[in-house]
């Protein structure tokens, strides 16, 4: 069914699992993964229609593409399968890596990464699209180590029309997450949904600026949240320029009317970094 076949599904080779699927390879040639979503009734069924539904729905580059789906029943059980191009890896383990050995991305790989991740979470909200998990593990790295984002789960559609609804809450991932979406019960209009994905954007970046920085103890509480510091910002500072360090604490503020929405952050990418950006190549096809 919709161009997965089951035969094909190698679940000895295990890929990766999130919170909702396993991921195993698919196929002979081992280009394709196939994610395995079970849900153990009607609602949590429901649930994940989105996924399926958004995956379709997004046709970008740097957006992972849904391929096909078959779904099953067995018993009470649902079981889901969804079939990607496989990946190299994820952000997640590219940064274990480098903070294992201490190697600092070089500037022209931070503004590319920004620059790619900006682009396609800004294509997202264009579409009324808002992720809501943009973390490392959601992120993965083609061979040429381009970012492309991955796992839209959690992800939701809110019509224009619709721009004042409100959508209930539902967490991301607590690192990742802007403090608003932690500290607050209240419900999320678009708006709201635009900056929490532009803060999740704010933290993945600080976290690939600061490799091997080690936070000075005295300002880190025991039980804090993960948050960034003066000191962080800093540091940024030292290695990249006060005007990258600007842009990611643009996206970073807890103040809703100052934090900076992911197209205008684009922007400032494209507006200081111009040289840097057409250099690499990214010409017609994003700016
Ligand atoms: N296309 C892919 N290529 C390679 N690895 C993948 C791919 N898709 C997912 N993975 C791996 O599987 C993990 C879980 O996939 P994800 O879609 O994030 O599921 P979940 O919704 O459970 O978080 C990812 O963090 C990653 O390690
Ligand atoms: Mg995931």
């Amino acid at each position: 069914m919709f161009g997965l076949n089951k035969n094909l599904i190698r679940m000895d080779r295990f890929v990766g699992a999130g919170a909702s699927g396993e991921v195993y390879e698919y196929g002979e040639d081992s280009k394709y993964v196939v994610k395995r979503i079970i849900a153990n009734n009607v609602d949590e069924f429901i649930s994940i229609i989105p996924e399926v539904v958004l995956g379709f729905s997004c046709n970008h580059p740097s957006f992972l593409k849904l391929k096909g789906f078959r779904i099953e029943r067995e018993k009470k059980l649902f079981i889901i399968y969804i079939r990607f191009p496989k990946m190299k890896e994820t952000l997640r383990k590219k940064l274990d890596e480098k903070k294992q050995i201490k190697e600092k991305y070089t500037l022209e790989e931070i503004i590319r990464n920004f620059h790619v991740l900006a682009s396609v979470i800004e294509y997202l909200h264009h579409k009324s699209i808002y992720h809501r998990d943009i973390k490392p593990e959601n992120i993965l790295l083609d061979d040429n180590d381009n970012p492309v984002i991955a796992d839209i789960g959690a992800g939701k559609f809110v019509p224009e029309e619709e721009l004042d609804s409100k959508v209930s809450k539902m967490l991301g991932t607590v690192n990742y997450s802007a403090p608003e979406i932690i500290e607050s019960n209240a419900e999320l209009t678009n708006r709201d949904l635009q900056l929490a994905d532009a803060w999740s954007l704010g933290m993945v970046m600080a976290e690939m600026c600061l490799i091997g920085h080690e936070r000075d103890p005295s300002i880190t509480k025991q039980g804090d949240k993960k948050e960034y510091y003066e000191d962080d910002f800093e540091e940024i500072e030292k290695r990249y320029g006060n005007i990258l360090a600007m842009i990611i604490r643009g996206l970073l503020k807890y103040n809703l009317s100052e934090r900076k929405t992911v197209h205008e952050t684009r922007k400032q990418l494209e507006s200081h970094f111009f040289n840097i950006l057409v250099k690499m190549g990214l010409g017609e096809d994003y700016l």
